[in-house]
């Protein structure tokens, strides 16, 4: 990774080579120096050798040694993260000053929070599958290619990182598939059926916003549990498996020698499960997702399928290297929230872990279904921080 040099000689670190740093879990430590607030909202998670503190820029100026205390001397090197950039290269400049090897973030952290990251999930002779994620939001979307053929599942919207998966494997989008109307990112499924000519297509349940009543005005193709598609080598087939919204599906992709993997958006995740209250309905839906986490999927899949969701709660769901997939045997075996047979048991455990309702991800839904045309900013302002897709401790 080069490292641009600065006219002060404090070098700067990319969002690309932190998140390098996070996946090999190489001990790091940043001070980040927006104020409290913004800090309190989001900021760079990772695994256990990640630290993190909080030392406000305006602590700096008013204070500079006793800020530059706040940082342990024994560390090999400090991060410093801020908004823009600026005031993190000023506090990296007075920490060097201190003796302290500093760097600091290029862009600020919504450089970090933009951040993509492609990699192989699987390649075998039927076609590969890339995880294309957005690592700072716990976003996971998927590119299928079998055949010169792909399909896309839960594009997020910078379309690009897509274009460029398909144009390395030379293949053409046919199959654009959300599993669902999402609240906690705006979906690149339309813009990428516009861009390439592939079909859109999500349940016609999920295409009326759940709190406006309106239909959406997109351009969709809709679904049906059990209708089945062909890209290239893989059949795919609908599993309807409402919930966290009524219409959210998952796609069951099989190959010729039966393997299989499953697309769950946000119905399953690897250690938790989509929440049931963004529509606004959690008592009424809780019992919904309950049906189809014990009934409507187990027989529709085996221990086997490979299991790849649509988020990632922390760092430490990966397989260590960067890819969030487990077969649903591993999932049955870790994923707590997955433990409550009874089903009294299972609403009150699920009714008693709702997480706050973010007020943007109503929007964010208007957005995806062509209710609200958000520019660039508006749209990075929705989408800002991390989601909270799933139940919390
Ligand atoms: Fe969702
Ligand atoms: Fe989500």
């Amino acid at each position: 990774m080069a490292l641009a040099e600065t006219q002060t000689d404090v070098k700067t670190f990319t969002a690309a080579e932190l998140y390098q740093r996070i996946v090999a879990d190489t001990p790091t430590f940043i001070v980040d120096v927006r104020n409290e607030e913004d800090f309190g909202r989001w900021g760079v998670e990772g695994r256990n050798s990640l630290e993190v503190i909080n030392v406000p820029y305006f602590d700096f100026i008013e204070d500079e040694d006793g800020s530059v205390a706040k940082v342990p001397a024994d560390r090999n090197e400090v991060l410093v993260v801020c908004a823009k950039e600026g005031s993190s290269q000023f506090v990296a400049e007075i920490l060097q000053s201190h003796g302290i090897t500093a760097r600091f973030l290029e862009g600020g952290i919504n450089t970090w929070g933009n951040l993509y990251d492609v990699r192989p999930v699987e390649s075998n002779a039927y076609g590969q599958i890339i995880q294309v994620a957005r690592p700072a939001r716990g976003d996971l979307s998927f590119v299928v290619v079998s055949q010169g053929q792909a399909a896309v599942i839960d594009p997020l919207r910078h379309i690009d990182h897509y274009l460029n998966v398909l144009n390395t494997h030379q293949a053409q989008l046919t199959h654009i598939f959300d599993t669902h109307a999402h609240a906690d990112h705006i979906s690149g499924g339309p813009a990428l059926a516009r861009k390439t000519g592939g079909r859109y297509f999500m349940h016609a349940y999920d295409a009326i916003h759940p709190l406006d009543m309106l239909p959406a005005r997109i351009d969709y193709n809709h679904i049906v549990d059990g209708q089945k598609f062909q890209v290239g080598h893989y059949t795919i087939e609908v599993i309807w498996f409402p919930g966290h919204t009524l219409g959210q599906v998952n796609y069951l992709f099989t190959d010729p020698d039966g393997k299989s993997c499953l697309f769950t958006g946000d119905g399953i995740f690897l250690k938790s499960f989509g929440r049931p209250d963004l529509g606004g309905r959690g008592e009424a839906w809780a019992p919904i997702v309950y049906d189809s986490i014990y009934n409507r999927l187990p027989p529709r899949i085996n221990k086997d399928t490979l299991i790849l969701p649509a988020h990632f709660s922390v760092m430490n769901e990966d397989n260590g290297q960067g890819v969030f997939a487990e077969t649903y045997e591993w999932v049955l075996a870790h994923n707590d929230a997955l433990k409550y047979a009874q089903k009294q048991d299972f609403l009150d455990f699920v009714l008693s872990h709702l997480p706050k309702f973010p007020p943007e991800y109503v929007e964010i839904k208007r957005a995806n279904a062509g209710l609200l045309i958000p520019d660039e900013e508006k749209a990075s302002e929705l989408e800002l921080g991390k989601n909270i897709c799933a139940l919390s401790d």
